[in-house]
Formats: C-alpha cells, sequence, structure tokens
C-alpha cells in the first residue's frame, strides 16, 4: 500500500501544502505551517461511486418550516444580527481581548434565559466564580442561566445529549475548546476545525443557536484557519477603541440576512448599555467656531452617523520633513487629498505638518468622508472656521472632482434633523429642486462640482 502522504496546514489561511516550508505559499505568513495527521486512505481502498444511500432530490419552493428568529432581549445585538437568533444556526463572534464579548454573551444568555428560553453558557477561559461575579455587576445574577467551565467537547455533547436541547449555547472560545479524537494542544488547526464541527453538527441536528467567540490576530482577523468562518453562519466583530466607551457589532458574513447592520454600545460601571440612536454619538462636547473641524455624515450600514473631522496644520520654520499623522482614517487617502489640493487647488503643504484625527475614536472607512477632510485641512490651513451648521461628504478623484456617493438622501436629512441643515457635496439629481431647497429632506443642498469651487467658498469666507 502506498505511504499516506504527508500533511502540512497552514494556522493562519488553512491552506494546505505536502512538505513543510518555512514560509505560507498562499497567504506569506511565517512559521505557520505545522504538520497534520496523514489523511485517510480511505478513498484509495473504497470506489466512492457504488455502495451509499441514494439521497433524495427536493424542489426549491417546499414549503418548509418558516424561519423564526428568537430574540436576543438586546435590540442592538437583534439588529446586527439581522433581526435576532436563527435556530439552528452557528454564529462566531470574533474581537480584541478586553473589548466585551464574554459580557455581551452574559447579558444576551440572561435575558433569552429570563424569557423562558434554555441558556447554556461553557466558559473554557473563566472559572465558574468569576463568571459568577461578573452576572452580579451586570445585574443579571438571578437569570437562570445553566453555566459551566469546561473545555472538553465530549463533555459538553454529553451533558447537552442528556437534557432538552437549549435555545442558546454560548461557548466562550473556540481556541480553548479540546477534543479527545483529534490529536494537538487546544487551539491548534486541527482541534479548532474539529471541535467547530461537532458543535456545529449538534447545533443543526437540534435547532440550538450556537455562538463561538473566537479569538483574534494582530491584525484582527479571527485566529485559527479562515475554514473556520466558512463554517458558520454568520461571522461577527466586536469593535471599538479599549480607551473609549463606545463598542460597534459589526456582521461579516450573514447566510440569513443584510450584513450592512451594526449595533451600537457604551460599556459601562454595569456592563453593555444599547445605544439606540448613535448619529450624534461622536460630535458630543464639539466647539462651533474653530477652524479644521468639519462634520461628516458617514453612513454605517443604514444609519448615518455624524462625526467630527479635525485638522491642524502646523508651518515649519525650517527644512525639516514636515510630519503627517492620521488617526481613525487611511494614510495613504490623506497622501492623495493633499496631492489634489496641491496639485488642483494650488495650496502649499509642502513645508507644513499635517495632523488629521477623527473625534471619538470613530474609524471612517466610507469614502465618502474625502470632501470634510478636504474641507477641515483647507479651513485649517485659512485658519478660518467653517459654517457651523455645515455637513460634508463626497468622494474625490484624483482629477479634483467631486463624485457622487451612496445615500446622500439619508445623509442629508439626518444631518437635518440634528440641525446641520446646509449640505456640500456632489451634484445628485434625485436631491436639489429648483433653487437648491433638498427635497424631502428638511436642509439646503449646494452641490460642489470641483475641489477648487469648495477651496475658493471656503478661503472665501462663505
Ligand atoms: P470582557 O467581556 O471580559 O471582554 P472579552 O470577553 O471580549 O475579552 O470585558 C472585559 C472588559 O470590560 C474589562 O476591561 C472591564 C470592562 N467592563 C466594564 O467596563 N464594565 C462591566 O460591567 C464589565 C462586566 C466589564
Ligand atoms: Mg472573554
Amino acid at each position: 500500500m502506498a505511504k499516506p502522504k504527508r500533511r502540512f496546514v497552514c494556522s493562519s489561511c488553512g491552506s494546505v501544502t505536502n512538505r513543510w516550508q518555512g514560509q505560507c505559499v498562499d497567504c506569506g505568513e511565517w512559521n505557520t505551517l505545522t504538520e497534520e495527521a496523514p489523511a485517510t486512505v480511505f478513498s484509495a481502498k473504497h470506489d466512492l461511486s457504488s455502495g451509499g444511500r441514494a439521497i433524495s432530490f427536493e424542489p426549491l419552493d417546499m414549503p418548509g418550516r418558516a424561519l423564526v428568529r428568537r430574540s436576543t432581549g438586546i435590540d442592538e445585538f437583534d439588529r446586527a444580527l439581522g433581526g435576532g437568533l436563527v435556530p439552528g444556526s452557528a454564529i462566531l463572534m470574533g474581537g480584541d481581548p478586553g473589548i466585551g464579548k464574554s459580557t455581551l454573551l452574559l447579558q444576551a444568555s440572561a435575558s433569552v434565559a429570563k424569557a423562558g428560553g434554555t441558556a447554556v453558557y461553557i466558559s473554557g477561559e473563566e472559572a465558574t466564580g468569576q463568571i459568577r461575579l461578573r452576572a452580579e455587576r451586570l445585574g443579571v445574577a438571578s437569570a437562570p442561566i445553566k453555566l459551566a467551565a469546561s473545555t472538553s467537547v465530549r463533555d459538553i455533547l454529553t451533558t447537552l445529549g442528556d437534557m432538552e436541547p437549549p435555545a442558546l449555547l454560548v461557548i466562550d472560545s473556540i481556541q480553548c475548546m479540546h477534543s479527545d479524537q483529534i490529536e494537538g494542544a487546544p487551539g491548534t488547526v486541527s482541534q479548532v476545525r474539529g471541535c467547530a464541527f461537532e458543535l456545529i453538527r449538534y447545533a443543526k441536528e437540534n435547532g440550538t443557536a450556537l455562538v463561538l467567540v473566537g479569538h483574534v490576530t494582530k491584525d484582527g482577523s479571527i485566529a485559527g484557519p479562515r475554514v473556520l468562518e466558512h463554517m458558520v453562519d454568520v461571522v461577527m466583530a466586536f469593535e471599538g477603541e479599549r480607551s473609549h466607551q463606545y463598542r460597534i457589532l459589526r456582521n461579516l458574513k450573514n447566510r440569513f440576512g443584510p450584513v450592512d447592520e451594526i449595533g451600537v454600545f457604551a460599556m459601562e460601571g454595569h456592563g453593555l448599555a444599547e445605544v439606540g440612536n448613535p448619529s450624534l454619538l461622536f460630535l458630543s462636547g464639539r466647539e462651533n467656531t474653530i477652524a479644521g473641524s468639519a462634520v461628516f455624515p458617514a453612513m454605517e450600514g443604514t444609519r448615518p452617523v455624524l462625526v467630527e473631522i479635525q485638522a491642524l496644520i502646523v508651518r515649519l520654520q525650517s527644512g525639516a520633513t514636515p510630519r503627517r499623522a492620521v488617526v481613525g482614517w487611511d494614510n495613504g487617502r490623506l497622501a492623495m487629498l493633499l496631492a489634489v489640493l496641491e496639485a488642483r487647488c494650488g495650496l502649499n503643504f509642502s513645508s507644513a505638518e499635517v495632523y488629521l484625527n477623527v473625534a471619538g475614536g470613530y474609524r471612517l472607512a466610507d469614502p465618502a468622508a474625502d470632501l470634510a477632510v478636504a474641507a477641515a485641512l483647507v479651513s485649517a490651513l485659512a485658519e478660518k472656521p467653517l459654517p457651523r451648521e455645515a455637513v460634508w461628504f463626497g468622494e474625490v478623484s484624483l482629477a479634483g472632482e467631486i463624485r457622487p456617493v451612496a445615500h446622500a438622501g439619508l445623509r442629508l436629512r439626518e444631518s437635518a434633523k440634528l440641525g446641520f441643515a446646509h449640505a456640500f457635496g456632489p451634484e445628485d439629481k434625485s436631491l436639489s429642486g429648483k433653487n437648491g431647497a433638498a427635497r424631502e429632506t428638511g436642509g439646503r443642498h449646494t452641490s460642489v462640482q470641483l475641489l477648487p469651487n469648495l477651496v475658493d467658498r471656503i478661503l472665501g469666507g462663505e
């Protein structure tokens, strides 16, 4: 019989090779290849085209069980999930250490249990005493959660097999779990994959909503094989700056709903509090008449969030190389915008240090931020405050044109509602009525076609 081939699996991307290498050829990570138990020679021994059971085919439109979602009791969590927990689904939740994953899931388990569902919370990282202390702090100690500390998948599944399947099963975390059927220490690729497979199979067969907590690596992706993300139905990321109070629960993959919804929370003394209306969250404490500050209506899923963009420009006397520092936005994008302002608008930043900050620890990913950043930069350079009720949005091209962006109407409406009645943005036929009055948005929309027009406007003090 042929000697079975050796298998090496990358712990970062899950790719398989048959010899060891220092660097994974697929993802380029170093020292991530580890040897796995040899592949079975099952397929060599068996002819797979006979001897199985015939499977039956079904039509697509067969009336099946309606999808009934169960509320987690936390509206923002439900919203990020796309409307609540789907029975029999598997959710993977990643996030930096200390961001609040265990806190959120304990709160959700408590409200599911209080609402009459069975909630099982298995911790592989903390002792039950620690979790009980946390539950007291969260004010949920009286909730009838079934709590246990265990890292053995066999023990967990045996216990679950002897009881009514729970509505919610939380495994904190999948990297601590261990199966005695698989070789290797907890956290290795094959262990994580094998344990997740067994737990997901239990969830699918019993209609239990399963939440797996996953550790993240330095660059923010979920540790262990990428295959874990393929195995589950929903992938969520819990984000935020630990030094700031606000946390955003983002949906990265969802087999049962949209992925553009987020949940917003604030970490408080007694756990995570929901922030139902986040639009003004990142604007609090803003001074009106400071040069270099522009308000940007960012979109988070279908919700607009107003954020303040601050720019500071310091002229250098000597010929030293000026610094550019950015917090909360892309470095390369700032360099591009500065180049466009120099090349198309005749402004000179070459002997000036440029600092850009997005207030409140918020991270901007929306490409529509370009125009607001440009407005903040020009205002800082000219030392002229921008009009206090103005918001700015639009994408800037290398030629200095302002390009249309998605959800202009929503951005305008929310800004107007919060007292920012004058929006500067790209021309949008669906928005502007005859004399600049924005249709149905309650605010005024001034269309800007070219960046030089905007610069003239700000420098002209309009
Ligand atoms: P935790 O849920 O343990 O994070 P994770 O499971 O993602 O690692 O959250 C721990 C942090 O949350 C810790 O730094 C303290 C903070 N915290 C509060 O501020 N208030 C609270 O009521 C609780 C329970 C935690
Ligand atoms: Mg934890």
